[in-house]
């Protein structure tokens, strides 16, 4: 990708890919199960270091379904992150629950254990059912998995990673997507890894793991006519993506160093740029980068993040602010949270520069070029 538009994070494919998806599509298995899907959920499982993953047609779909085998549904409440993707809160409502969202801490965007434990007091003290914690690894930085199981422990409610964005990235030496009752990733187009799109569920709890499986199967019994006794999904992940999943899997570790290197070149940069700092640079050496943002100091900076988005807009180049938390969307208006001020600062000031591991050399000098000729009109 030299000339043209530079995007945040396009998908990063070669000819690795296209070997394993020729070969998956002789095989026949053009099919949402096949060999690729039982290969590479057995991969991915080990990589991460649990027993069982399930392979599904997205990451949406893997939250969806592991709450409901968790139980969750009508009357429930989840308790989750406000500082996320749309599609962490939508699953919550899919099944019939209500999702509550809680504030993140400033220095990383993850969910803040006070504000988390203090909401769980409230609600257990008034007897509402809380069925399950969504706590989210935001931008490929695992959160403080030590401290959230410790509380979902202490109320006894199971806890639902969504490890969409820090595949690849590790807490206390143990790999997301290893963490809680299970946990979920997603291989979308923009991800660390992709299928174009995709996701898995990731267990060590076989019958959680079967749960899923079926469910995502329409469902259906195990007799030779077609048999249901439950609402299913058709949710399985084709045998060709999971066969393109497999050869992305070889080359995470090198798509993370790339991505690693051009954090580093972005670190060096604001370093000498008053009023700019890079999100969530301190303690970075065990997270994915999956995106490298900026928090822009309006009075340090003598800017704002939208300037600098407009700026490289400009360019042709792709940036974008952080999430717009939950509580602020339209659309869950009406959903309590407890809100500390974190995440509205974070949305305010936060912009995500390109971070792809696909960029080449001419790209990223365009964007450093571009981000100095900024830098100096100040
Ligand atoms: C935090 C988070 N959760 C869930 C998802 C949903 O994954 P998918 O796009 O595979 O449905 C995404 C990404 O898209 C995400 O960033």
């Amino acid at each position: 990708m030299t000339g043209g538009r530079i995007y945040l994070s396009a998908p990063d494919v070669g000819t690795l890919e296209e070997q394993f998806v020729v070969s998956a599509l002789r095989s026949g298995w053009v099919a949402p199960l096949g060999p690729d899907v039982d290969a590479f959920e057995r991969e991915l499982a080990e990589r991460v270091g649990v027993a069982h993953g399930v392979a599904l047609s997205s990451g949406s779909a893997a939250l969806h379904l592991g709450l409901l085998a968790m139980g969750v549904g009508p009357g429930d409440v989840v308790l989750t992150s406000t500082m996320t993707f749309a599609a962490t809160a939508n699953a919550i409502v899919y099944t019939g629950a209500e999702p509550y969202f809680i504030d993140c801490l400033p220095d990383t965007g993850n969910i803040d254990p006070d504000l988390l434990e203090h909401t769980l007091e409230r609600l257990t003290a008034a007897g509402e059912r809380v069925a399950a914690i969504v706590p989210v690894d935001l931008l490929g930085k695992a959160i403080d998995y030590t401290v959230i199981e410790q509380i979902a422990a202490r109320f006894g409610i199971p806890v639902l990673a969504d490890a969409a964005e820090s595949l690849g990235a590790s807490h206390n030496g143990r790999a997301a997507g290893s963490f809680g009752r299970a946990s979920i990733v997603s291989f979308n187009g923009n991800k660390i890894m992709t299928t174009s799109g995709g996701g898995m569920l990731l267990t060590d709890e076989h019958e959680l793991a079967s749960r899923v499986r079926y469910l995502a199967t329409q469902a259906r019994q195990p007799v030779a006519h077609y048999e249901h006794t439950d609402i299913g999904y058709n949710y399985r992940l084709s045998n060709l993506l999971a066969a393109l999943g497999r050869a992305q899997l070889h080359r995470l570790d090198d798509m993370i160093a790339r991505r690693r290197a051009l954090r580093d070149q972005y670190k060096a940069f604001f370093a000498d740029t008053q009023g700019i700092e890079v999100f969530g640079a301190q303690g970075d050496e065990n997270d994915n980068v999956w995106l490298t943002s900026i928090l822009v100091d309006r009075r340090a900076s003598g800017r704002t993040s939208a300037d600098i988005r407009a700026w490289l807009a400009d360019a042709d180049i792709e940036s974008r602010p952080l999430w717009k938390p939950m509580h602020l969307q339209p659309v869950f208006a009406g959903a309590r949270s407890a809100i500390s001020g974190a995440s509205e600062r974070l949305f305010r000031t936060g912009l995500t520069l390109p971070s792809g591991s696909g960029l080449d050399d001419v790209s990223i000098d365009r964007v450093f070029d571009q981000l100095r000729k900024h830098v100096a009109t100040a």
